[in-house]
């Protein structure tokens, strides 16, 4: 967390405090004591709405395949195959060169890994992605570790050195980042929680929009507990109160970055299963209550629901106009039927890309 008088001169400035434009910073009261709250655009203000406006075009949505390695080779196990970087660097391969996938993805969100990689032929994932007209996007948090002084809940590292590698990652090709932090209901969540959480972000939105990547705000109110929907709900408006408070604070342009919210659902251990209707009402009540129209998309996240249900549910959400573009960011309600289909063997690989381009239409 910032100091004080760090946040005050940056509220009262009439500079934007970026990394490019910090020795520029005025004396906080040189004009007659007026203190100016205009926010100056950074020198990528222009071309981070225009890649945001490009992710959030209609009919198209986030494939997320930011797994860390860990992570991965929990997925790559669940079909028998090791961790290595040859097997993690086939799977992506497999879901990024999918023909015809860019008809339903603008965007993809890779791990390091695979920003600096290129398929078995020798060509650049970036350059895939780019020839599909799909954005590429790096996850750029550290994860998560225990937030000592709450309630055993946790949060969420990477702010050190961040805007040296958001420039390294602009660099090789990356036009949008992610950081995802989580609040876990039934663990309070804690003020102290809920506030560290929107910090982070915002402090990660306001570097990768200096260093030209626009950045994915996603506090992951995740579905463990037996809550009901009405709690998820006043949990997840607190959450986004504040992350705009701050991201407001932080001076970041809000038509330059995306949400990825978790939809308003009961808890996954709650006795009643709500409906998409009532999933859908209860989700874009909350956002209507707290997302300003300047964003350009909301993008969700599946967070552990099944394929069917996050697309049902995101379906349910778009019967009638919203004021941002309604879309989804999926990992596993995109990748689980792929992994199904693939099993690791070379005679199902194009089964497997067919089974992800039937998932990414369906959610279009
Ligand atoms: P899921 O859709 O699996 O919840 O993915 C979450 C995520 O943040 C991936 O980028």
């Amino acid at each position: 967390m910032a100091s004080a008088s760090l946040m005050k001169l940056n509220a009262s400035s009439s500079q934007w405090i970026g990394q490019k434009s910090f020795n520029r910073c005025t004396n906080i009261n040189n004009n007659n004591n007026r203190v100016s709250f205009s926010i100056r655009a950074g020198s990528y203000t222009d071309e981070l709405v225009q890649t945001a406006k490009t992710i959030a075009t209609p009919g198209r949505g986030i494939l997320a395949i930011d797994e860390s390695s860990a992570t991965a080779g929990k997925r790559l196990a669940s079909i028998g195959l090791d961790n290595t970087e040859p097997n993690r660097q086939l799977y992506r391969q497999l879901l990024l060169t999918t023909p015809g996938l860019g008809e339903y993805i603008s965007g993809a969100i890779l791990f390091e890994e695979t920003l600096y990689q290129s398929t078995t032929d020798g060509k650049k994932m970036v350059d895939v992605l780019r020839d599909a007209k799909i954005m590429p996007g790096i996850k750029v948090d550290k994860g998560l570790v225990p937030l000592p002084g709450s309630n055993n809940e946790s949060w969420c590292q990477g702010l050190d050195g961040l805007a040296s590698r958001s420039a390294e990652y602009y660099k090789q090709g990356a036009r949008f980042a992610k950081w995802r932090t989580v609040v876990s209901i039934p663990c309070g969540p804690t003020a102290l929680a809920v506030k560290e959480a929107a910090w982070g972000l915002a402090r990660y939105a306001a570097i990768s929009q200096d260093n030209g990547l626009v950045p994915i705000v996603e506090p992951e109110i995740l579905l463990d507990g037996d809550h009901s929907i009405d709690r998820t709900l006043e949990v997840a408006e607190k959450v986004w109160s504040e992350v705009f408070f701050y991201l407001a604070e932080n001076n970041v342009v809000f038509e330059g970055i995306l949400l990825k919210p978790s939809m308003v659902t009961p808890g996954a251990e709650h006795k009643e299963k709500a409906s998409p209707d009532t999933i859908a009402e209860y989700t874009l009540k909350m956002l209507k209550r707290r997302v300003p129209p300047a964003v350009p998309g909301i993008m969700f996240l599946s967070g552990g629901q099944s394929e069917a249900e996050a697309t049902l549910n995101l379906n349910a959400m778009n019967q009638s106009p919203n004021p941002w573009h309604v879309s989804f960011s999926y990992a596993r309600a995109l990748q689980n039927s792929v992994l199904k289909a693939w099993q690791g063997l070379p005679e199902n690989f194009e089964a497997g890309q067919k089974a992800l381009l039937a998932r990414a239409k369906a959610n279009s």
